[in-house]
């Protein structure tokens, strides 16, 4: 199956003083695709999350958003274009409800003379935030319930959920199932492919290696910050994947020559 490329980075480099942890990487997302980005610890995954979600810019190269190139000065920027991004260490405020976190930054006020005096409409949130977690296959209670309140997995849930109401084109999740349970992971990518079925572009970020051949259309595979192989999901078995992460196959390869 192919996709109408959406999102797609040409050549990006990032280098941290010496620690070159991108190097020359080449990626396409394609609308209602998921893509799967795996590799060693420090293998520069999240380093290139963060140059396609323009909290860090890459010393070189390019970034295309529906074909066209982009540079992204802050997050902020990337996010209005469409772009959201779920980063490793997601943050929720814990004392908040679940729909004050769904809307944090983006409050909705009342209409008229009490919104601009910084009244917000509360209510309409309470009930958009918790139509809009249904609707992505999160099922709540109540979204009037602190987040302090939730498990770990019901809070992982919130920031998914929130990633997925907002993003209108691409969404980058890293690592959103570390620390989860079977059972909550589960949901975790069940919301993953509804967001593809939605039409985003999806970025898929995890060292659970059969999580990500269950749900991935492509995988890509980073290792010293190169990319090191990009296939369809169905190319791949959990052990040539892990061979691939480790080096072992390209090590098997060089000695055949
Ligand atoms: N802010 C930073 N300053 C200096 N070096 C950094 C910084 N961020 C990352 N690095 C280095 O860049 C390399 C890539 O790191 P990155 O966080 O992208 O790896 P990763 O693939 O996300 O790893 P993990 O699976 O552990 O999350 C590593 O060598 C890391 O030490
Ligand atoms: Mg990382």
């Amino acid at each position: 199956m192919s996709f109408e490329t959406v999102y797609e980075v040409r050549n990006v480099s990032k280098r941290y003083g010496s620690v070159v942890a991108l190097d020359d990487a080449s990626l396409k997302i394609g609308a209602g695709e998921v893509v799967g980005l795996v590799g060693d610890n420090g293998a520069g995954k999240s380093t290139l999350v963060k140059v396609l979600s323009g909290a860090h810019q890459p010393d070189g190269g390019q970034i295309l958003l529906d074909g066209e190139e982009h540079v992204w000065h802050s997050p902020k920027i990337a996010l209005e274009a469409g772009v959201e991004t779920l980063y490793q260490e997601s943050g929720l405020a814990p004392h908040l409800t679940v729909a004050q976190n769904v809307f944090l930054g983006r409050e909705i006020p009342v209409k008229g003379i009490l919104g601009k005096m910084g009244f917000l409409a509360r209510k309409k949130m309470a009930a958009d935030a918790e139509a809009d977690l249904e609707r992505i296959g999160i099922a709540f209670a109540s979204s009037g319930r602190p987040v302090s309140a939730l498990s770990g997995g019901q809070r992982q849930a919130v920031a998914i959920g929130r990633s997925v109401t907002w993003a209108r084109k691409v969404i980058i999740l890293d690592e959103p199932t570390n620390h989860l349970g079977a059972r909550q992971a589960g949901e975790v990518l069940h919301i993953i492919e509804n967001a593809k079925k939605q039409g985003l572009g999806v970025v898929f970020i995890s060292h659970t290696l059969p999580h990500v051949l269950q749900v991935c259309d492509r995988i890509v595979v980073l290792r010293l910050g190169k990319i090191v192989k990009d296939a369809p999901a169905s190319f791949f078995t959990n052990e040539t994947l892990l061979g691939y992460i480790t080096g072992a196959i390209q090590t098997l390869q060089e000695d055949a020559e």
